[in-house]
């Protein structure tokens, strides 16, 4: 019987309790045992209780819940080679040799490492008497599919990543709420959204939110944004508009590299204005509360398909990451995924940012 291991790792994200729920299921459908490995990384390395097989109807419930229900960790210690040793020990200890990542790009570029150094590793806890000759030879190889969980919709190989349709909807919510208190105060409010070097979350949410101005990583403004910022600002309320929002990526950042942080705007808006604008960081409640529909949908489909990936895997097949492209599940090289969503923060980090998007564009079509 096939032994699949299903951990989510780095931060979580809504949906990624439906794809552990679609990946136990879609196991047992096809013979083989499901194992949560619990709390990311950290779980593999701890052994013991954090190995666990689960049947049927232990992820009865979960789909609606956001978060996941199997923990998750960053973990330092898998970032060393003792900790990578410990947590191979420990899978081919329970006879797993399948494995699916639910995590963002830190946990799939170590996942995808911890698959190359597998033959290395197994044969060094076999010299070392830590696994037995006869578990080496069952367990040449690691065979392993990704599915990306993060609310930043930052990897390339997919169109969407588990958890940003959701944090995109709640993120929504908040701009409308605080819509309507600053229209009653004619206020200016600087929402500042997550998303890493990504501006995707700012970028969607400020045209689903019908903001005036955002900033994004992947567009620092020209000088003088600060006045052109005002214009367009004053111009929206000579129109009428009562309200003004700015949505502010955390990435954000001028031509100069500085960061363009929620109080720099502040600032520069009370200097040229003498309004004291409000400042709203909505932090974790983006990566909080139950998954949207699609975030269900896409984590169910994407679960499903790395179930399939893992046991049609043979020793010489790459790591895949499953994903969506038009809708539908694709699974692509995890290698090359990881490799061109790095060269997009490359681009981004030496300014050359049309460069950057095209790359984000053209890896959704790969
Ligand atoms: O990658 C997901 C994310 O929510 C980012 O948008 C954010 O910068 C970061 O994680 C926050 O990390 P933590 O949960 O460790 O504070």
């Amino acid at each position: 019987t096939a032994r699949i291991g299903v951990m989510t790792s780095g931060g979580d994200a809504q949906g990624m309790n439906a794809a552990v729920r679609a990946i136990v299921r879609a196991g047992i459908h096809e013979e083989a045992e499901v194992f949560a490995i619990k709390e990311g990384w950290q779980g593999a390395i701890a052994g013991g209780d954090n190995i666990t097989q689960l049947s049927w109807s232990d992820v009865s419930g979960i789909l609606p819940k956001g978060g996941t229900v199997i923990g998750t960790a960053r973990s330092m210690e898998f970032k060393t080679r003792e900790g990578q040793l410990t947590a191979v020990e420990n899978l081919v200890g329970r006879g797993i040799d399948r494995l699916i990542v639910i995590g963002g790009d830190g946990s799939l570029t170590g996942s995808r490492a911890l698959c190359l150094a597998w033959p290395e590793y197994i044969a060094e806890l076999r010299e070392a008497g830590r696994i037995t000759v006869e578990q080496a030879a069952a367990h040449p190889r690691l065979r392993i599919a990704g599915l990306v969980g993060s609310i930043d919709n930052d990897m390339v190989g997919t169109d969407m990543t588990i958890g940003t349709d959701s944090a995109m909807h709640r993120i929504t919510e908040a701009i409308d709420a605080i819509s309507s208190t600053a229209e009653s105060h004619r206020r200016t409010f600087i929402v500042e959204v997550m998303g890493r070097s990504c501006g995707y979350l700012a970028l969607m949410t400020a045209i689903a939110g019908g903001a005036d101005y955002t900033f994004l990583p992947e567009s620092p403004p020209r000088p003088g944004w600060e006045d052109r910022m005002v214009d367009v600002l004053q111009r929206g309320r000579d129109a009428g508009r009562r309200d003004s929002i700015i949505v502010v990526a955390e990435g954000a950042a001028d031509r100069e590299g500085v960061r363009i942080t929620a109080e720099r705007i502040q600032a520069e808006l009370r200097e040229r204005t003498g309004e004291e604008a409000r400042i709203t960081i909505l932090g974790h409640v983006q990566r909080g509360g139950t998954p949207s529909a699609y975030d269900r949908w896409m984590a169910t489909a994407c679960g499903v398909e790395a179930v399939r990936q893992v046991l049609l895997a043979d020793d010489d097949t790459e790591p895949v990451l499953v994903g969506v492209h038009r809708d539908e599940v694709i699974a692509v090289p995890l290698l090359k995924a990881v490799e061109d969503t790095h060269h997009i923060a490359t681009l981004i980090a030496e300014g050359d940012y049309g460069a950057a998007v095209r790359a984000r564009g053209a890896g959704f079509t790969q």
